[in-house]
């Protein structure tokens, strides 16, 4: 199988009642952890690629290495997707380059702004076999160069989704029901705490989603923000010298009630750096005369492994769905 787009995996997905886990890669052994874990399980996977990723490992590189998990995992659909790309040359740049989905993130402008921009990147990516996600509503956290403070993030406006999609032919909609980028979602203002003193998040708006999935019935969506920064992984890296007190995420059980409705593409990308960066920290302290990079790197790949594989069957539903 070669690369392919997310409409048939979406498709396949809704009707499902599963999601699609959409990883970011930037390196070798981010792309082979996740490819392999999502190869074993039969499983589709979308790996995506950041404007962070492309300035870091380079725009070639990547789509070689993802070409490269395609030949060596022929029976399962993968897709190749631009995460939060921000301007029309950027997406265009990614569709030229191989890529099969893209998203344009026009969140920030005015509804009018974000409709004109989506549907100028629609124009192009369908007259070239693209699939494009567009997003409506703003999450906390950190993409790129945009920081919305905790607290300051809009959910989505259910009232504008169907304008939003008619006018723009986007395949897929990124909404804000408060989820949020990065290892610390949420405040501990925001959060109550739990007998071990772990804070606790506030419930996802399913209300929001539920009002959305009325007035665009069938039609794909997509959460961002969706590590659910497992409290092992935080557990090691605090452990082995590093320092990352109140890491939240979003618990995996609202995620999997997402995955049952309409959210077919599920976003995760802070979950593979703490496994590694847990596991790389614990490889130096117990290792301290080592310095292949082969040697801590392995098993930094093995924990993005177990955590694909993890999700795959018990957050996104996707095993066996190839
Ligand atoms: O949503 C953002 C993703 O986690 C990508 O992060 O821009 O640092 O590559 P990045
Ligand atoms: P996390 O920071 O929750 O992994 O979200 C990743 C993401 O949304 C990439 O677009
Ligand atoms: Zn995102």
């Amino acid at each position: 199988m070669s690369l392919v787009t997310t409409t048939e995996m979406f498709k396949k997905a809704y009707d499902g009642g599963y999601a699609v886990g959409a990883f970011n890669v930037n390196n070798m052994e981010i792309v082979q952890g996740i490819t392999e874990a999502a190869g074993e399980l039969n499983s589709p996977v979308i790996l995506q690629v950041s404007k962070g990723a492309r300035a870091y490992a380079n725009h070639t590189y990547l789509v070689k290495l993802v070409e490269a998990a395609v030949e060596e995992n022929p029976q399962i659909p993968i897709a190749l997707h631009l995460d939060h790309g921000d301007t029309f040359e950027l997406c265009k740049s990614c569709i030229d380059g191989g890529f099969t989905s893209v998203m344009i993130d026009a969140s920030s402008k005015s509804f009018e702004d974000n409709i004109a921009l989506t549907k100028q990147v629609v124009e192009y990516a369908h007259a070239h076999g693209v699939v494009v996600e567009a997003e409506l509503g703003t999450l906390a956290g950190i993409e790129d160069e945009v920081v919305v403070e905790a607290g300051k993030e809009a959910y989505t406006r259910p009232e504008e989704v169907e304008e939003f999609v008619d006018k723009t032919g986007c395949d897929s909609l990124a909404i804000a029901i408060g989820t949020s980028h990065g290892a610390y979602k949420f405040t501990a203002a925001q959060c109550t705490r739990n007998a071990d003193g772990i804070l606790v998040p506030p419930p996802l708006r399913f209300d929001v989603l539920e009002e959305c999935i009325k007035r665009l019935p069938g039609f794909p969506i997509v959460l961002h923000g969706s590590s659910s920064v497992p409290q092992e992984f935080v557990k090691m890296v605090n452990q082995y010298g590093g320092n990352m007190p109140d890491a939240v995420g979003i618990p995996e059980e609202q995620l999997r009630q997402a995955a049952k409705l309409a959210v077919c593409k599920i976003n995760i990308d802070s979950d593979i750096r703490l496994a590694m960066t847990g596991n790389i920290r614990k490889y130096f302290a117990e290792h301290p005369d080592h310095f292949d990079p082969r040697q801590y790197l392995k098993p930094a790949r093995q924990a993005v492994k177990d955590m694909v594989a993890h999700k795959i069957k018990y957050v996104l539903g996707s095993d066996g769905k190839a």
